[in-house]
């Protein structure tokens, strides 16, 4: 099957197939080519260039005058899979209760593994695919999700047995993590090696045997795992082939960067509070810093330094960190505004934030997060707009008038 989009204002994010991540300065070029074709065949890019070179061929055409195509959200750290809400914590923080009480009182991570817990996998699936399909219908073309609100072996499997069954469900690409420690049950406040234990012993060989995940990752923070117990699980974790992918310096700096980027770990994200060890712990690393700007937004924390890092001529990548408790919103439109309003990011960094390194700090590089022959086609086609600057700016308007899966628009 042949699509051919013609006449497209501007084709953004052309990247050879060897660029695998933007970093430093490099962040701020978004490679275009305006007043474009683009061809897709069976799912996948196969051609580009100017309208003056486009093939005159027998294919479904899509007329793009005005509008702007590109690569779909790339969204690399998400908890997509969870059971109910918290918008009762919400209302308790809107009158002065603060994210760490609620959490210390049995709310937080808690109440999220509580309601799941209970609920049979089939409801489970049900409430995270309606989750997803409003993502990829918001421009989501590829996705990371966690497990971690289990914190049972068995509710833990029960998470990513359904990230498994989306990942076959649904046409986008899916990566599944083991969150191995998120936070402590109450039933092992005097046993946190016991805890540990039940999440790095037999657990791992069932995901092993069952290809459960990619990759695993712990909250390392203060209150809830140190960069002591971060690294054993993660050693763990490495013997069956996970890779590490963290949660590190939310609220505190406690060294956390620097033991992942050790370990070789494919991203370290939240980073709201990021010191000089941090940043040198990074450079030169082939570790990807995310910033999660929606978690900012929603507990009023502060933002990820993103000037401090990419002017020390490192990569970025923003993704939504989607959960009940920190970030209740997977719009990864929103992720790239506030990331200009509120990171100082300009509009190139933030889009090949969104897109090319967060594929990369998903594994996905080969497969999505640029317009490159032979990847797929996940696409982005906005509303007719002047510039892509408008993406960001007009930060509430919703701008896509179609997403595209594998070529094919996406209907919901
Ligand atoms: O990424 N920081 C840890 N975990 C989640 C939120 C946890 C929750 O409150 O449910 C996050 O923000
Ligand atoms: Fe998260």
């Amino acid at each position: 099957m042949k699509v051919l989009f013609k006449n497209i204002k501007q084709l953004l994010q052309i990247r050879d197939v060897h660029e695998v991540k933007v970093s430093g300065s490099h962040m701020n070029e978004l490679p275009c080519i305006s007043n474009a074709y683009l061809l897709v065949e069976n799912g996948f890019i196969k051609a580009f260039g100017e309208m003056a070179q486009c093939p005159t061929l027998d294919a479904e055409v899509v007329d793009a005058t005005g509008k702007m195509l590109l690569p779909s959200w790339c969204d690399s750290h998400t908890h997509i899979v969870y059971a109910g809400n918290r918008e009762g914590e919400f209302v308790e923080r809107i009158k002065g209760a603060s994210y760490e009480e609620i959490a210390a009182n049995g709310g937080g991570i808690l109440n999220s593994a509580k309601q799941l817990q209970s609920l049979p996998e089939d409801e489970l699936y049900a409430q995270s695919a309606t989750r997803l399909e409003e993502v990829i219908s918001l421009g989501t073309g590829a996705v990371e999700i966690k497990s971690g609100y289990g914190l049972t072996v068995d509710a833990e499997l029960k998470m990513l047995r359904v990230i498994k069954r989306l990942a076959a469900d649904y046409t986008i690409p899916i990566r599944s993590t083991f969150l191995a420690a998120h936070a402590l049950p109450a039933e092992f406040k005097s046993d946190r090696k016991a805890f540990l234990e039940s999440m790095t012993g037999e657990i791992l060989e069932v995901i092993k045997k069952e290809q459960l995940a990619q990759y695993i990752d712990v909250f390392c923070e203060t209150g809830y795992f140190s960069v002591e117990e971060m690294v054993d699980v993660l050693m763990a974790g490495r013997e069956l082939g996970l890779i590490p992918k963290v949660h590190v310096n939310q609220f505190t700096t406690i060294g956390g960067v620097k033991a992942a980027v050790d370990l070789s770990a494919l991203s370290v994200d939240h980073l709201e509070l990021l010191n000089s060890d941090d940043l040198e712990a990074l450079k030169g690393s082939d570790t990807m810093p995310v910033a999660l700007p929606g978690c900012s937004y929603f507990l009023g924390i502060p933002y990820t330094p993103a000037r401090d890092i990419i002017d020390a001529g490192l990569p970025l990548a923003l993704a939504t960190d989607f959960n009940p408790g920190s970030t209740p919103s997977g719009n990864m439109n929103f992720a790239v505004s506030s990331a200009c309003i509120k990171m100082g990011m300009t509009p190139e960094e933030a889009i090949n934030a969104a897109t090319l390194n967060g594929a990369y700090a998903m594994g996905l590089e080969e497969e999505v997060g640029s317009i490159t022959v032979g990847k797929r086609a996940n696409l982005i086609l906005t509303k007719p707009i002047n510039s892509y600057g408008v993406l960001p700016y007009a930060y509430g308007s919703n701008l896509i008038h179609q997403v595209y899966v594998n070529g094919e628009p996406w209907i919901n």
